[in-house]
């Protein structure tokens, strides 16, 4: 409305009031009639054109300062004759807006009153206008803001069940809906794209639906933003646009009492613009003035439970959250092909992983299954750990991408062995079976010939007449054949008994070289008539091994496993979070005294937590693994007793060992188990 609001004061300087639309109130006290008339107002803004003596204006101003623009907007026409305009304060001069000294004439009061009320107006429109733009510009910051939150929800969600609700959950919270869905377009056996409903959620009630499947058609409007890429906003379920492909099955609204009212569709668009499915959100509960919101999210606090909660609350979608849905899909889409193509690589990784450690584990059937077993018995010992709420380890804790990593570790802990000649570690004896063959047939051979030398003499002395001194000669010939045939059976028994990887306490190549200095002045030729050398260098430097089976030159061969390991592992390009497998991987056989290989490292400052817990999964697994063609077997209880032992000599870690005892570890991981059938 407009209003002249005339003092009482200066009635005296208007001569006439002309018949105007405008209404044009005389009052005694100006500010007490405008406040009355805001009150009473109907019609608003108030559109005031106040004439005040100048004396006046500032308790005037002062009762109206607090007074919203879209209750009142006034200017004032100021009289004074007396100068007291002086005393108003610079930012109250907006306020007025004409001074006078004399009276107004009828023409002026007229003009002044058409030109004040469409300077009010104008002002007016400008303050909404300009609200109106703020309000835009905040919406749009939320909108940046929603969306950069959502790319980051959705960047750290690795499971992808969990994903989907968070898309769904961003979803409503943005737009303010009350349900949504979830579908994904997948092949089917014919290769032909369907679309498969993953997951849905409606806040207002609980409306279970399974997953399902559905052809990717334009019957349905999931199918039909798959298939155009368009985007639907959608005023009324039950009264879709005339001409439309889709329709909207009631049935599910029917069975749960819900009303599906207004819809916004929109597809999920990847990184190369390929739809992977579609985003349903259904009623908009937005802009809603009469509630008054704990959280401030309409899609989780209003409920829709009446037929007349349907009508009233539900909003159609505004047309801001099309592009904005848009984007929010995108960014979901993203997101899952992300968490898709990181779980392919994870896939690939645990399964280049595994032919790896098969290719190790199928050269010696004997040892099959140790690296998966050594994995199993890691992975266990760091859940244990984790249980741990005192001592040591409680406050030790690893991850579940960490527990992966020693996984890894440990299954490629022992790859470097293919670089090894298998018949090193299959290596039972000190010789390796040929060799020892090929000894024990120059021995045979050596009996056999000194044997026929001896039958020969033997028949030509039956065929001979010998004097008594030639006669005595040949007995005592015949008696030195026995000792020699007799020292070569020994010597081939000791041979045997020195082949074995005992510890003997008498130096083995003292007792060769006794051995060799009887037999060894027996003369063997082959055919050539080239003496035969019974016992070559390094037969002799083998049976000489003190401790094992082991000469220096195969120890160090060996131990080399763990530098082809970490060779190996190394350049394997892992994820940063598997960074340490290298590391681990190398130290498995350190000692905390020093004493390990292949660096020598002392301390548990020096070797990985992780690698200590690997060399006592290696070590009980080795001791306990079924019988081997070089090693027997042992019981549970004599293995612990080993590494109890290998603890007390500061080998291996103490505390480890402990939680390995503590929690029966032993007992979870079957020796006999991942072997490759015989
Ligand atoms: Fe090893
Ligand atoms: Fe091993």
């Amino acid at each position: 409305m407009k209003l002249a609001l005339v003092s009482e004061k200066v009635r005296a300087m208007i001569p006439s009031f002309p018949d105007s639309e405008e209404v044009i109130a005389v009052a005694s006290d100006a500010s007490e009639h405008l406040a009355d008339i805001l009150e009473r107002a109907e019609e608003k803004p108030v559109l005031a054109l106040v004439f005040l003596e100048a004396e006046d204006f500032s308790n005037f101003v002062d009762c109206f300062r607090q007074i919203n623009y879209r209750d009142l907007v006034y200017r004032i026409v100021l009289f004074d004759p007396g100068g007291a305009h002086d005393s108003v304060c610079d930012e109250d001069l907006g306020i007025i807006y004409d001074m006078r000294t004399s009276p107004l004439s009828a023409v002026e009061f007229h003009f002044l009153l058409r030109r004040g009320f469409a300077f009010l107006r104008e002002y007016y429109d400008f303050r909404a206008d300009k609200d109106e733009k703020y309000l835009q510009l905040l919406d749009t910051k939320q909108d940046q803001e929603d969306l950069i939150n959502i790319g980051k929800s959705l960047s750290v969600e690795k499971d992808p069940d969990t994903l989907l609700r968070v898309i769904l959950f961003l979803s409503k919270k943005i737009t303010g809906a009350d349900a949504g869905s979830i579908y994904l377009i997948e092949k089917n056996e014919k290769g032909e794209n369907q679309l498969r409903f993953k997951y849905s959620h409606t806040f207002s009630k609980d409306i279970p639906i399974e997953e399902f499947v559905m052809p990717m058609d334009m019957k349905s409007i999931a199918g039909y933003v798959a298939i155009t890429g368009k985007v639907l906003n959608l005023e009324d379920m039950y009264n879709l646009p005339a001409g439309s492909p889709f329709s909207f099955n009631t049935s599910i609204d029917a069975q749960h009492r819900y009303r599906s009212k207004t819809m916004l569709a929109v597809p999920m668009r990847n990184h190369i613009d390929e739809i992977i499915g579609v985003i349903q959100l259904l009623n908009s509960k937005e802009n809603l003035q009469d509630t008054q919101l704990v959280t401030g999210n309409e899609a989780f606090e209003i409920r829709l439970e009446t037929p007349e909660d349907f009508d009233t609350k539900v909003l159609p979608f505004d047309p801001r959250y099309e592009g904005l849905m848009e984007a929010v899909a995108s960014q979901a889409a993203i997101a899952m092909e992300n968490n898709r193509m990181i779980k392919q690589i994870e896939t690939q990784f645990e399964e280049f992983v595994r032919a790896s450690v098969n290719a190790i584990e199928s050269r010696d059937k004997a040892t099959s299954g140790h690296s998966f077993r050594v994995a199993e018995i890691c992975k266990e010992m760091a859940r244990a750990v984790n249980e741990e709420t005192e001592g040591v380890f409680g406050d030790v804790s690893f991850s579940a991408t960490e527990i992966k990593e020693l996984e890894y570790a440990a299954l490629l802990h022992d790859f470097g062995k293919v670089y090894i000649d298998l018949a090193i570690f299959m290596k039972g004896k000190k010789l390796f079976p040929k060799d020892y063959e090929n000894l024990i047939m120059k021995i045979n051979y050596l009996y056999r010939v000194i044997e026929l030398q001896y039958l020969i003499c033997d028949a030509g002395c039956a065929e001979a007449t010998f004097s008594e001194e030639a006669r005595k000669q040949v007995e005592s010939f015949k008696i030195g054949r026995k000792e020699k045939l007799e020292a070569i059976r020994k010597a081939k028994e000791t041979i045997a008994s020195l082949n074995e990887p005992t510890v003997t306490e008498r130096d083995p190549g003292e007792i060769l070289d006794s051995v060799m200095l009887e037999i060894g002045q027996i003369l063997c030729r082959d055919i050539e008539g080239n003496s035969i050398e019974i016992l070559d260098g390094p037969t002799r430097a083998n049976l000489s091994i003190r401790r094992g089976s082991l000469n220096e030159e195969e120890r160090k061969e060996i131990e080399s496993h763990v530098l082809h390991t970490y060779n190996f592992v190394s350049r394997i390009p892992w994820p940063p979070e598997f960074k340490n497998i290298p590391e681990i991987t190398l130290k498995h056989h350190e000692k905390l005294d020093g004493t390990g290989y292949p660096q020598g490292l002392k301390g548990k400052d020096q070797i990985p937590v992780q690698a200590r817990m690997m060399a006592i999964a290696d070590i009980y697994d080795a001791l306990t693994a079924s019988d081997r063609p070089y090693k027997r077997a042992i019981s549970k209880d004599v293995a612990i007793r080993i590494l109890t032992e290998e603890a007390k000599n500061n080998k291996i870690d103490t505390d480890l060992l402990d939680i390995f005892v503590r929690y029966k570890i032993h007992d979870k991981v079957d020796k006999d188990s991942f072997r490759m059938a015989d």
